[in-house]
C-alpha cells in the first residue's frame, strides 16, 4: 500500500472529517493512531459491499478492505459468470432449435473463446460499475488483507506487506467463502477443477465428471451438455439438489437424461487416476469414466480462518461458520458478521439482506430478523428451478396438513408460444376443513424463467397470503404467470384449464 492515492478507491479525505453519529453505539477506547471510521467491513462481495452502500446511503463514513476484487465471489468466481454462461447455452438451443419457427440458421457452432470473452466483459462492467458506485458514495476501499484485534482494531496487510490500521466503531466481518474439494482430487485448474476454475477455461472439456449435483453442479452440468460436452453427475445423496421439492427434481432428471446428462445417484467418489490429458474417476461399486474434466462442486467453506479474531470474542464453530445471533451479531460487541461466513444460505441475495439488517441496527432502525426459511431460491439450469417456502416433504415433517396443487406449462399458451414446456409450477398450502388451500406455505417450480417468476410466490409466502386472496388478483393472458394464477386458483377448489 504505498501509493494509496492508486489503492484506494475513494480517500479518507475525499469523505471528509469522520462523522460519529450520537445514536451508534462506540468503543470506549480509540486506538490513537488507526484511522477511525462508523463501520469497518472486512470483504467486498456481496455481504460487505451492500452493508457499504447501503451505510453510506445513510451518511456512514465507512472503510471496506477487500484482498481481492470488490464484487466478491458472486461477481468474479459465481453467480455472474455461471449465469452469462448458461445465457451462451441458452442462444446456442434456440439457434438449435430456430428452424421450428421457420428461421434458417444452420447448425450452431460454438466459438468457447467468444464465449468466455462475452463472459469477461460481462464482469468487467458490473465491476466498474461497482468500483464507481462505491467511489460516489465516498467509501474508503482498501486493497489487502485485514485481520480483527482486540478494541474494534483493525489491521491491513497489502500485497507489498505495508501495513495500515483502521477503528470501526462497528466492524462487519464478510469474508465469504471459497469450494470446498475432497481428498483425492486435488485441484490443479487443468484436469480437476472448482468453480473457481471453470470459468478460466480457454476451451470446452469433452467429457467432464461433475461431483456433487447441488446448485452449482446442475447449472454446470446443464451449461457443458448444452454446449456440446459429455457429462455425468455423480452425487453422493439419493437425490440431487437436496431440499428441492421431489417433484421438481423429477422435471430436472428428465430434461437432463433426455440430454444425456448421466445422473449417478448414491454414489461413492474415491479417487482418480490420470489417462493421457485427462483422467480415470473411481466411483461406486468398482466402477471407473474416463473423463478430459472433473468438476467437484460439493458446496463451499466459510473463510474465517485469516480473519484472526484474537483477543477477540467472536466465536467460530467447528465447521468454520463464525457464530451470530438472529441479528447477525457476533459474541464481540459491535462486531458483525454476514454472508457465506455464518451458516446461513449461502446466497448473494441473502448477503445483502443481512447487511442491510447490520446496518439498520447502526441506525437504532427497528431491525427485522431474515426468515431464513422463506428467502428465494433460484438454480439456473435448464430447465430453471425457482423456489420458496416448504416442499411437501418439508412441510409434512414439520408437521403441517397441507394441500398441494400443480399445473404443467404444458397447458400454458404463452410457454407453448415459446416452446418451453417442461415443467411444473407447484403451490403448497395450509389445508382448511374443507379440504381446499388456505395460507400459501410453499411454491416450486422449473420451467421456463421461473427464475423471474418466483416473485409473486415470494410475495405470497412472505406476506403469508391465503389462497383466496391470492386468487382474487388477474393475471395477464397470455403469460407464463398465468401458470401460478392457474395453480392457485385450483387449490381454492375450483380451476379453469385444469
Ligand atoms: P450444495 O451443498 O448445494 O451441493 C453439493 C452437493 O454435493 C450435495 O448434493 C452433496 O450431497 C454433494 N456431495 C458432497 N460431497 C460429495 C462427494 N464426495 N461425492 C459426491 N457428491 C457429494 O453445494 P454447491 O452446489 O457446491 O453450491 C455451494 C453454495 O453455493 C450453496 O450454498 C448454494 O446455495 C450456492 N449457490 C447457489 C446458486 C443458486 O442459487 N443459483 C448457484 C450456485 C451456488
Amino acid at each position: 500500500m504505498t501509493d494509496r492515492s492508486t489503492r484506494w478507491v475513494g480517500s479518507p479525505s475525499s469523505s471528509g472529517s469522520c462523522r460519529h453519529r450520537p445514536d451508534l453505539p462506540t468503543s470506549t477506547e480509540v486506538v490513537p493512531t488507526a484511522e477511525n471510521f462508523d463501520v469497518v467491513i472486512i470483504g467486498g462481495g456481496p455481504g460487505g459491499y451492500a452493508a457499504a452502500l447501503y451505510g453510506a446511503a445513510a451518511g456512514l463514513n465507512i472503510a471496506m478492505v477487500e484482498k481481492d476484487k470488490v464484487g466478491g465471489t458472486c461477481l468474479h468466481r459465481g453467480c455472474i459468470p455461471a449465469k452469462e454462461l448458461l445465457e451462451t447455452a441458452s442462444r446456442f438451443r434456440h439457434v438449435a432449435e430456430a428452424e421450428r419457427f421457420g428461421v434458417m440458421a444452420g447448425a450452431p457452432a460454438l466459438d468457447f473463446g467468444v464465449a468466455i470473452g462475452r463472459k469477461q466483459t460481462v464482469v468487467d462492467g458490473l465491476f466498474k460499475g461497482l468500483a464507481g458506485l462505491l467511489k460516489s458514495r465516498k467509501i474508503t476501499v482498501l486493497d489487502g488483507t485485514a485481520t480483527l484485534g482486540p478494541d474494534h482494531l483493525v489491521t491491513v496487510v497489502g500485497a507489498d506487506g505495508e501495513q495500515a490500521q483502521l477503528h470501526g466503531d462497528s466492524v462487519i466481518l464478510a469474508p465469504g467463502s471459497v469450494p470446498r474439494t475432497i481428498p483425492g482430487f486435488d485441484v490443479d485448474g487443468k484436469v480437476v477443477l472448482t468453480s473457481d476454475e471453470v470459468f478460466e477455461l480457454d476451451a470446452l472439456p469433452g467429457r467432464v465428471a461433475v461431483i456433487g449435483g447441488g446448485a452449482i453442479g446442475c447449472e454446470f452440468a446443464s451449461m457443458m451438455a448444452d454446449l456440446g460436452s459429455q457429462v455425468t453427475v455423480l452425487e453422493a445423496l439419493p437425490q440431487i439438489l437436496p431440499g428441492v421439492d421431489k417433484d421438481v427434481v423429477s422435471v430436472v432428471l428428465r430434461s437432463f437424461k433426455g440430454r444425456g446428462i448421466d445422473v449417478r445417484t448414491g454414489v461413492k467418489v474415491g479417487g482418480h487416476d490420470p489417462a493421457g490429458a485427462g483422467t480415470v474417476v473411481r466411483f461406486g461399486e468398482g466402477e471407473t469414466l474416463e473423463v478430459d474434466a472433473v468438476i467437484v462442486s460439493v458446496g463451499r467453506r466459510p473463510l474465517s480462518d485469516s480473519l484472526g479474531l484474537d483477543g477477540t470474542a467472536v466465536k467460530v464453530d467447528e465447521r468454520g461458520y463464525i457464530v451470530v445471533d438472529e441479528l447477525c451479531r457476533t459474541a464481540e460487541d459491535g462486531v458483525f458478521a454476514v454472508g457465506d461466513v455464518i451458516a446461513t444460505p449461502g446466497l448473494a441475495h441473502v448477503g445483502f439482506a443481512e447487511a442491510i439488517l447490520v446496518i439498520k441496527q447502526l441506525l437504532g432502525e427497528p431491525a427485522v430478523p431474515v426468515d431464513y426459511g422463506k428467502v428465494a431460491w433460484c438454480i439456473y439450469c435448464k430447465p430453471e428451478v425457482a423456489f420458496v417456502g416448504y416442499s411437501e416433504e418439508g412441510a409434512k415433517a414439520a408437521g403441517l396438513d397441507v394441500v398441494t396443487s400443480k399445473h404443467r406449462w404444458m397447458g400454458n399458451s404463452r410457454a407453448i408460444i415459446v416452446d418451453e414446456t417442461e415443467g411444473i409450477v407447484k403451490v403448497i398450502a395450509e389445508k382448511q376443513a374443507d379440504g381446499t388451500g388456505g395460507k400459501v406455505v410453499g411454491v416450486h417450480m422449473a420451467g421456463p424463467w421461473v427464475t423471474e417468476q418466483l416473485g409473486q410466490g415470494y410475495l405470497a409466502v412472505n406476506w403469508e397470503a391465503t389462497v383466496d386472496e391470492i386468487a382474487h388478483y388477474i393475471q395477464p393472458h397470455p403469460s407464463l404467470s398465468e401458470n401460478f394464477g392457474e395453480t392457485v386458483l385450483s387449490l381454492t377448489g375450483r380451476g379453469l384449464h385444469g
